[in-house]
């Protein structure tokens, strides 16, 4: 049975991969190697960022009629985490280790303890409140994946 905490909760997983990838990239000065790895980590992001936003938040508020609760916390804080990546963006580009070690460690705290209320509270009560949308809504996810990579 597929659920939303497993496809989103494995998607957070991946973009952690590359988050990885792209700070040892830098770790190590290899500013070519960092641009490429950070690219792909940014793009995972803001398409992960895209479904939660166009896809799981709307039909979790539709269904719970709580749009002010958990979902609105959730796009705070991925504004936070974007600014956070655009200056890390920045970072990369200019070949400036200490800003971008010093952004992505924040970023990746923030990132964890978003990723543990997504998967502790809201993954789950989505899976809980959909009911029979649910598979429907991970396949529109699946399906905005192929959209992104074009
Ligand atoms: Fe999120
Ligand atoms: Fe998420």
């Amino acid at each position: 049975m597929n659920t939303i905490l497993d496809f989103l909760g494995s998607d957070h997983h991946a973009c952690d991969d590359l988050f990885a990838s792209a700070e040892a990239a830098v770790a190590q000065k290899n500013w070519d190697s960092a641009r490429e790895q950070f690219g792909r980590f940014q793009a995972a992001m803001a398409h992960h960022f895209t479904m939660e936003e166009t896809l799981l938040f709307p039909a979790f508020e539709s269904r719970t009629g709580m749009s002010t609760g958990p979902t609105q916390v959730m796009r705070m804080e991925h504004a936070q985490m974007r600014d956070l990546l655009q200056g890390m963006q920045d970072a990369v580009a200019a070949a400036n280790q200490n800003s971008f070690l010093g952004l992505s460690e924040t970023l990746n705290m923030l990132m964890q303890q978003h990723n543990l209320k997504e998967e502790n509270m809201l993954y789950p009560m989505s899976d809980r409140v959909l009911g029979s949308e649910r598979e429907s809504l991970i396949r529109a996810m699946q399906a905005s994946g192929s959209q992104d990579e074009t």
